[in-house]
């Protein structure tokens, strides 16, 4: 398996695609708008700001002033840190886990309820019985205060009528796994406090906001609301979708230690030892004694990174289509890694470059001025139209200009011209996005490299990390074109470039500052393009981050975290 996904990535890693330097011909497969397009000089502005800090060696210090992020965050002593926060989850699972687990899947867009089969590690695949998948629209996001949990449960009750045999099974309370795509302080592995969401969601801040309260307790008495007959259930265990990832492959696979999601939003989760955090974040009132033994014999503890909310303060240059998002943002500054990888936000960056072209002349069938109507609102141009766009191979792009008429309602097909501009747009915006993401992925990888060290009399031998491989999952990293091997290709070329610093280096470390324009200031090295020749990391001879796709892991992960709930402490 891992030599066939090696295999894979050398011959996607020889792709012509990766071997360009940025705004020369080709950028992610989308040809540059010749120099008299009527947009060149908008496309070769985009090209060149999105691609301000794509080389090594300017990447390489991104990933050190992020890695200097994620130590002091783990380091923070605060109660209301958003980020860096221990789960109650020490022990990974022993592949011992079995039975059937009814699973909440709370997405970014999607609320999935299934019925999860779990028989042992090695005995039988886990079977995932997806029962009823929910759309999560915008009403839905501005659900205020309780009324979404209301609209959760209601969810719940239709699933389970819909499916009266095996409602008919299932135990009064009816048990639930959670997955969580939020962050969450932990407060057991049954549940913890809701913490600000992102993704558009309103109910933890608006009509009386659930910051703060128990997540669990708010499922459960939305469930005892529901009419017109109340529904008994008890959340078994709850799980961030990232810290779920790191569980459902674990299951499988005993050395995983890190997990990445890649969807509408973006996280990791990544085991570290206790010292690497502050002993606050496990502090007697929250983990019992009998908990941080438990917890320091198994070698430590699984973190959510809440990785969107770092690379701010700088650290990732922004373009000024980044600024105008963020300026118009419900949270300005909240999740600065996210606005600018994740699905919610690609497509968004897109339109606001449309925006752009259409204030300097006719653009998408359009007079100046003015924009298709059906992408004038903020956030109307979906991620997915930008992924159909950058998966169109046919010839003069006759398929792109067809999704485009489609999807934005044109009377006419656009000119060809536009079309080509919108493509180079997206295929700059993903790229960047891939950089990125493979960025702060070494970053928490040096953060890792560094704390396996502090635990200086481990009860378990720590896992070498010379080697690792990330769990991934996620809409964006699934199924965007090309996304997966490109974002390889930039952790290979970052683990090739410098050896990991200490992790005191990193926590001293000052971020690099960026200039209003977006230039990175600080390593001068002159830009490297990523080569087309196998990296040593690619071909072995280095350290190797590995992204191996992992599907279904947050519902996979919640079931197996009641799993190891119910199996009581090892
Ligand atoms: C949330 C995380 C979540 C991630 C992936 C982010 O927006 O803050 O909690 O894990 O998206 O779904």
């Amino acid at each position: 398996m891992a030599d066939q996904q090696q295999h894979e990535h050398q011959h996607h890693s020889n792709n012509h695609i990766l071997s360009l330097p940025p705004n020369r011909h080709v950028i992610n497969n989308a040809p540059v708008p010749a120099p008299d397009h009527p947009l060149a000089d908008l496309a070769a502005e985009v090209a060149h700001s999105f691609a301000v800090a794509l080389n090594p060696a300017a990447l390489s210090g991104v990933s050190r002033a992020m890695a200097s992020q994620l130590a002091a965050a783990a380091l923070n002593p605060a109660d209301d840190a958003i980020n860096m926060l221990p789960s109650f989850t020490h022990a990974l699972p022993d592949g011992r886990e079995a039975g059937a687990f009814v699973v909440l899947d709370v997405g970014g867009s999607t609320l999935r309820v299934g019925l999860v089969r779990l028989a042992g590690r090695g005995a039988a695949p886990a079977v995932v019985d997806p029962l009823r998948t929910f759309a999560i629209d915008e009403h839905v996001k501005a659900l205020p205060g309780t009324a979404f949990f209301d609209w959760l449960a209601a969810q719940v009750a239709a699933t389970l009528a819909a499916s009266p045999d095996l409602a008919a099974l299932l135990p009064e309370p009816v048990p639930l796994g959670m997955s969580w795509s939020f962050p969450i302080d932990q407060t057991s592995i049954r549940s913890g406090r809701v913490l600000s969401m992102g993704k558009g969601f309103r109910c933890s801040d608006t009509g009386g906001g659930v910051v703060g309260a128990d997540l669990a307790a708010l499922v459960e008495a939305a469930a005892a609301r529901h009419r017109p007959r109340p529904l008994a259930v008890r959340v078994a265990a709850t799980v961030n979708d990232g810290a779920a990832a790191l569980l459902a492959r674990a299951y499988t696979d005993p050395a995983t230690r890190v997990s990445l999601i890649l969807g509408t939003g973006t996280n990791a989760a990544v085991h570290l030892p206790l010292p690497a955090l502050a002993p606050r974040k496990l502090a007697g009132d929250r983990r019992s004694p009998a908990w941080l033994a438990a917890a320091a014999a198994s070698g430590g503890v699984v973190v959510n990174s809440e990785l969107s909310t770092f690379g701010g303060a700088g650290v990732l240059p922004q373009t000024p289509w980044d600024l105008a998002l963020d300026a118009a943002h419900m949270r300005p500054g909240f999740q600065p890694l996210e606005y600018m990888t994740t699905g919610r936000y690609l497509g968004e960056l897109v339109r606001l470059v449309c925006v752009d072209a259409a204030s300097r002349g006719p653009f998408l069938g359009q007079p100046r001025g003015v924009l298709p109507p059906a992408i004038t609102a903020p956030y109307s141009l979906e991620t997915a139209v930008c992924a159909a766009l950058e998966a169109d191979d046919s010839p003069d792009a006759v398929n792109s200009a067809a999704i485009l008429q489609k999807h934005l309602a044109l009377d006419q097909p656009p000119a060809l011209a536009d079309v080509a501009f919108v493509r180079h747009v997206c295929a700059c915006v993903s790229r960047r996005a891939a950089a990125y993401l493979a960025t702060a992925v070494h970053a928490l990888w040096l953060l890792q490299q560094g704390a396996v060290h502090l635990d200086e009399k481990p009860a378990v031998a720590p896992p070498s990390l010379a080697s690792v491989t990330i769990a991934c999952d996620g809409s964006v990293i699934n199924k965007y074109p090309r996304f997966q091997t490109t974002c390889q290709a930039f952790l290979d070329s970052l683990t090739d470039f410098a050896d990991p610093p200490d992790l005191p280096d990193l926590v001293a470390a000052p971020p690099p500052v960026v200039g209003s324009g977006g230039s990175l200031s600080g390593p001068s090295d002159p830009p490297t393009p990523l080569s087309t020749a196998p990296t040593a990391a690619a071909l072995g001879s280095g350290p190797r981050i590995l992204l191996d796709l992992a599907p279904d892991t947050a519902i996979l992960g919640a079931a197996v975290a009641v799993a190891m709930e119910l199996a009581g402490p090892a």
